[in-house]
């Protein structure tokens, strides 16, 4: 099979690439390169000795697009390219929609024409709000409260009508809960562009010494010790949840809509903890006030992907940790660390 991989060069993608063509898949990957560099390509290279089929370029870029489909026989496409971050999407709305809605109706439009209606695309427990009650499950209702997470919903309810107006597409929805950790090689892992904005690269920029401290935004949570409760999975088994979800699309075609979390919550202090374990040292933090828009806790159900796909997360929280560190250890500097 021959898969296109949208955002391959990112962290989800990067590591779902290795899982391909550890798979013997056959990959085309399609990214512009505004969150990623093309070094973790050549990484994954390196892990699977296989190669892969590069295109620097945007998938706004129907003609690009089309090139790539005529040239080769793609069966099915993972979608990743999106932009990510929350609140950059508040500052740039109409960056955000643009590039995750647009784009991704782009690529619809060009899989119709070339008859490839296999999708599998990156969605976020995001959707779910804050939620009512918890473990959340795939059937609760849906909401956003920023453009990064409204742009996830529309693209959500954009495949869902587009499957309702020709059921010959197969597509599985993934909504992701909080992806962590790296691969085991340590070659590829998470390289944000500027300061983290997510709990586990502060942590591991704070263990390997650049950043000071750790702001813990707030303690006066109605969880286990009052900091903000969340279902971190590692990024391997995430990533293998994507050959799930293709092997599933192929078999039993329709659109299914599944959670990948682990269905524990973890706390801001209990990954404090767990990285000090991993990394042998004291991670300095302070307690400041709640972060805007942040919800107390937030965890998965995740027995319809078990029962569905059987897909289960087999990494606990020490591999997330030590996979982390292993990859921040190493590259300080993300990619540019050669
Ligand atoms: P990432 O930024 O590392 O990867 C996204 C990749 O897409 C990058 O390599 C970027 O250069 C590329 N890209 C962005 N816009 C593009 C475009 N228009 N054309 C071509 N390439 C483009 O992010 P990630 O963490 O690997 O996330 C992958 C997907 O999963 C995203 O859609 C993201 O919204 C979603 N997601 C991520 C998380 C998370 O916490 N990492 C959680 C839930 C959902
Ligand atoms: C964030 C995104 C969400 C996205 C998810 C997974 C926001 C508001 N939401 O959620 O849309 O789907 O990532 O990528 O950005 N924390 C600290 N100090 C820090 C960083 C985080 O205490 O420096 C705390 C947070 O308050 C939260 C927990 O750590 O309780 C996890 O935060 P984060 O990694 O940003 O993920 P989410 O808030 O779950």
């Amino acid at each position: 099979m021959t898969v296109l991989v949208t955002g391959g060069a990112g962290y989800i993608g990067s590591h779902t690439l290795v899982q391909l063509l550890e798979d013997n898949q056959q990959v085309v990957v399609i990214d512009n390169l505004s969150n990623a560099s093309v070094e973790s390509l050549v990484r994954v290279e390196n892990i699977t000795g296989k190669q892969i089929t590069f295109y620097q370029g945007d998938v706004l870029n129907k003609a690009l697009l089309q090139k790539i489909f005529t040239d080769h026989d793609i069966n099915a496409v993972i979608h990743f390219a999106g932009l990510k971050a929350v609140g950059e999407s508040v500052q740039q709305p109409l960056r955000y929609y643009e590039n995750n809605v647009t784009g991704t109706l782009s690529l619809c439009e060009v899989m119709a024409q070339f008859d490839v209606k296999n999708l599998v695309f990156s969605s976020s427990a995001t959707v779910y709000g804050d939620p009512a009650s918890l473990p959340i499950t795939e059937d609760f209702p849906t909401s956003a409260t920023n453009p990064y997470g409204q742009s996830k919903l529309m693209v959500e309810h954009i495949l869902n009508d587009l499957y309702r107006a020709d059921n010959s597409w197969n597509i599985a929805v993934l909504r992701y809960f909080n992806p962590v950790g790296a691969h085991p090689s340590g070659l590829i892992g998470e390289d944000p562009n500027d300061i983290p904005n997510n709990l586990m690269p502060f942590i591991a920029q704070v263990a390997v010494g650049k950043r000071p401290s750790l702001n813990v935004w707030g303690n006066d949570y109605d969880t286990h010790d009052g900091t903000g409760v969340r279902d971190y999975i590692h990024v391997v088994d995430l990533a293998n949840g994507h050959l799930k979800a293709l092997q599933k699309i192929a078999t039993k075609p329709g659109l299914v809509t599944y959670n990948l979390g682990t269905g524990n919550g973890y706390s801001v202090l209990d990954m404090v903890q767990a990285f000090e374990k991993a990394c042998g040292k004291t991670l300095p933090y302070t307690f400041e006030p709640r972060r805007a828009g942040d919800i107390a806790a937030c965890y998965a159900n995740p027995s319809k992907a078990n029962a569905e796909l059987g897909w289960y997360a087999s990494h606990s929280i020490d591999d997330m940790t030590k996979s982390t560190w292993h990859w921040q250890s190493n590259n300080p500097n993300g990619y540019n660390s050669q």
